[in-house]
């Protein structure tokens, strides 16, 4: 059985309607649960500093209040937790998008929990969801970006290290984000969630966290990635592990990236890097390590977006360090011509 926290009931409506078809082509709190009141401080602070542009969490969050946002992705990742906690510990259905590439029922089921919430909040926003594309109101400023099971694999075998995740972008920089992470194993799940908000914070159960402090690559726990498409930049990742296995404390391979970067902002690891995450992947993980105090950079060190295809997110300290390997490793792959263009940003959906 799960022990679920801070969980309410939810119902999982039977139908929704497809707008549209798919279209692809800090600082740290000192308490309380959210750090609502504390986004326009934390950003006026920014703007004095001039450290606003470097940031990739959004400045303003538009018409709507930072806070309604947060609200809102805690709201429907956490109704998409619930068709989660129901499904653990039981058999799935699994289909297949590539030899390795797994989808389950429950992906399915919890995408549609978290956009039918998504959807009753903020009816005119656009939502990129994993499994069912692109929907809504593509001139909309707000972007939902959805994983509603990051760590499917893990899922899927009842291991350890899956999430729900969802973010939301205003104007292509994320503003606020939530991930419910699932650790334990059979018959002793539990979760823990994740929320942060540009500007005010990370937290983890409504505890405010930070990074670790670190910054000796020797004395660092690692966390990397490997997808589906076993490209020559998954090649040049497998030597990235070799080699920083060979320096660090160890490279770990949890097979998540929402709640890698997740740890990252805990503290309990220094870095997380992968290349060719998709932003439903990245969103709500690389606010969450900002907010935490960390640094989020493409893997050539270049500024970050979340339609980026490679992704380097530290405690800060140690991200030149990281980057002395990291950067020429990447250069080379542009080099050798492979594409790294932005991806899966929605038709139409404007960053300005
Ligand atoms: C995957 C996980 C994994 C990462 C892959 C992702 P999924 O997401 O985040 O850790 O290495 O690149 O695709 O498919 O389980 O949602
Ligand atoms: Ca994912
Ligand atoms: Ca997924």
């Amino acid at each position: 059985m799960a022990t679920p926290l801070r969980f309410r009931a939810s119902a999982i409506g039977e139908c929704f309607a497809r707008q549209h078809s798919s279209r692809l082509p800090a600082q740290r709190s000192g308490a309380g649960r959210s750090g609502t009141r504390r986004h326009c401080s934390a950003i006026t602070a920014s703007r004095s500093t001039g450290v606003l542009n470097s940031r990739i969490g959004a400045a303003r969050s538009g018409s709507l209040p930072f806070e309604e946002l947060l609200a809102g992705a805690e709201a429907a990742a956490k109704l998409g937790s619930q068709v989660v906690l129901d499904a653990l510990d039981k058999p799935r259905r699994i289909d297949y998008k590539g030899a390795t590439d797994l989808v389950t029922d429950t992906d399915k089921k919890c995408e549609l929990a978290v956009l039918q919430e998504i959807q009753r909040r903020f009816p005119d926003h656009l939502i990129l969801g994993e499994e069912g594309g692109v929907i809504g109101n593509s001139s909309s400023d707000y972007l939902w970006c959805v994983d509603p099971l990051d760590g499917t694999t893990n899922f899927a075998h009842g291991y350890p290290s899956f999430a729900v995740s969802v973010a939301v972008l205003y104007k292509g920089r994320p503003a606020a984000a939530t991930v419910v992470e699932f650790a334990g194993g059979p018959f002793c799940w539990v979760t823990r969630t994740f929320t942060s908000s540009s500007g005010g914070g990370a937290f983890c159960e409504g505890n405010p966290i930070s990074v670790s402090n670190t910054d000796q690559v020797e004395r660092s726990l690692l966390v990397t990635g490997f997808g589906y498409d076993h490209d020559e930049a998954w090649a040049t990742n497998i030597s990235l592990f070799k080699d920083f296995t060979d320096v660090s404390r160890g490279v770990r391979r949890l097979g998540a990236a929402a709640v890698d970067m997740c740890h990252v902002s805990l503290g309990i690891v220094e870095a997380y890097w992968e290349y060719r995450l998709k932003p439903w992947d990245m969103a709500a993980g690389v606010l969450m390590v900002e907010e935490a105090g960390g640094k989020v950079t493409k893997m050539d060190g270049g500024e970050f977006s979340v339609f980026d295809r490679s992704v380097l997110v530290s405690n800060g300290v140690i991200h030149p360090k990281l980057l002395d390997r990291i950067s020429p490793a990447t250069k080379t792959l542009v080099n050798q011509g492979l594409d790294f263009s932005q991806w899966y940003k929605p038709e139409g959906y404007s960053c300005n």
